[in-house]
This record gives C-alpha cells, structure tokens and sequence, in this order.
C-alpha cells in the first residue's frame, strides 16, 4: 500500500524531544518494510510562535505562512536524520519532486508547499495525486468530534464518518470563534472530492499509529483492541 501519513508537529517535535523523532524513525521504518510512506510533518509549536513574531513585526500572512512552511520543513530535516539511510535524504518541495522521491524506494519525508493551506492539506492533495491508499492523520486529539470537545459536553466522537460528514463537522467547528478542528477544511473538501480513506488519531503513540496500519487490508473482523480513532470513508 502506499500510505501518507500527516504527523502533526504538535506530536513530532512537542517540546522538540529527539526521543519522539527517534521512536517515529524506528516504527516507520519497520513500516516501511511492508508499505510505501510519504509522511507529512506539521510545525507545531515552533511554527505557531514564529508566526506570531512575524506577525507582530508586520509580516503579512502570507508571509508568516512561508515561514511555516520553513518550519515544518526543519521538523522534516530532523525526521530524515533520524531515519538516516531509510530515509530519501531531502523534503521534496513540490508534489511533482514528491511523486520523483518515491521511485527512489526510501521513506519520503516533507514539510509545506505552498502558503494558504496546513500540512493536512498537503496530505491529502498528495493522496490524491499519488493515487494512495490510506491517509493517516495522527494528531493531538483521539478523532473527529460532533462538536468542540473542550467546550462541548454533549461532544460525541465519530467512530465512522463520510466524508460529506467531515466537511460538515469540520466547517462548523470552523466558523465558531477559537476553536480549532483535527482536520483542516481544505482536506476535508480534497478527502470528500479523492474519497481517500482516512483515519484521523491520536499519533502520541508512533507504535499505535503503525499497528493501525498494519492491520489495514486484514479482515476487520480480526482487529481487536485497536482504538483507531475516526474512520473516514469516502
Ligand atoms: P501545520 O500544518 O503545522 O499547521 O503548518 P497546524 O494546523 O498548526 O498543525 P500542527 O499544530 O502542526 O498539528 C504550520 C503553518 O505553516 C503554514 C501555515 O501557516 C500553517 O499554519 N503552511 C504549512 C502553509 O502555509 N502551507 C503549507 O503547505 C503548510
């Protein structure tokens, strides 16, 4: 299978610990013995408190994206050195120089490409281009929820969702004030256009995230104890 995997930066490089590069490394590449990766690094903290200077000084936000592109592209620089040899040794910068790294045969590796957009985004146009089969979003939060969980006591999570569903939840989350959904709307329009399969979850635990996708394509019956999050199907 060819999988992309969105790993946000608020998990990767959270208080940029090499431990958690270093525990990533080692399960994507046990991973990548089975399947093809394309994985997809956020900012995270880094990047959000680089744009708030930039901000600040009278960046414009175009500008203050570059520079979290620039950020998520570090967060991919530190991901390949911990991959070492199992790694194509630079983030591709386009989808074109993406689609180019693969045929090398090692683990791609990337930050941003373009202003405007979050590396969920970038996730999701890549799935559709490079026609993969599964798109891992692993994220802070466990999965999609009906509503804002930090606010909302009568949230529900979605085990299962269509993507229609997602747009839906996602562009509701959006328009309330401060609340942030797991997916940005513009992957959740590419995911419902593509009709990738998804799974948005919890990716503090790079074990969890790579059991998940081992299990794809073995009988659901056969999986137990597995806490995948949000299943979205197109
Ligand atoms: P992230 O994808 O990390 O945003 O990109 P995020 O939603 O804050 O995700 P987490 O916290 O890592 O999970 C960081 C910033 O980089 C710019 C945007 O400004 C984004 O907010 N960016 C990223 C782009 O402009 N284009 C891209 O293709 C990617």
């Amino acid at each position: 299978m060819l999988v992309i995997i969105s790993l946000g930066g608020s998990i990767l490089a959270k208080d940029l610990n090499p431990d958690s590069f270093i525990s990533y490394a080692n399960a994507l590449s046990a991973l990548a013995k089975k399947h093809r990766l394309v994985i997809v690094t956020g900012g995270g903290v880094a990047a959000r408190n680089y744009i708030n200077v930039a901000r600040s000084v009278g960046a414009n936000e175009v500008v203050c994206d570059f520079i979290g592109i620039d950020v998520t592209r570090l967060n991919a620089q530190l991901l390949i050195s911990a991959l070492g040899a199992d790694a194509f040794p630079e983030p591709p910068r386009t989808y074109k120089d993406a689609e180019a790294a693969l045929t090398s045969g090692k683990i791609v590796v990337m930050g941003g490409v373009i202003p405007g957009q979050t590396t969920d985004a970038v996730s999701a146009i890549l799935a559709e281009y490079m026609d993969a089969d599964l798109m891992v979003i692993a994220t802070s939060v466990d999965g999609v929820y009906s509503a804002d969980p930090q606010t909302d006591h009568d949230a529900v999570k979605f085990e299962k969702m269509t993507a229609k569903e997602l747009v839906n939840v996602v562009m509701s989350t959006e328009m309330k004030a401060g609340s942030k959904s797991p997916v940005d709307p513009l992957a959740a329009k590419i995911i419902e256009r593509c009709e990738i399969e998804t799974i948005v979850m919890n990716g503090n635990d790079p074990a969890a995230v790579s059991e998940v996708i081992m299990q794809e394509g073995v009988e659901s019956e056969s999986i137990t104890g597995l806490h995948p999050g949000t299943r979205i199907i197109g």
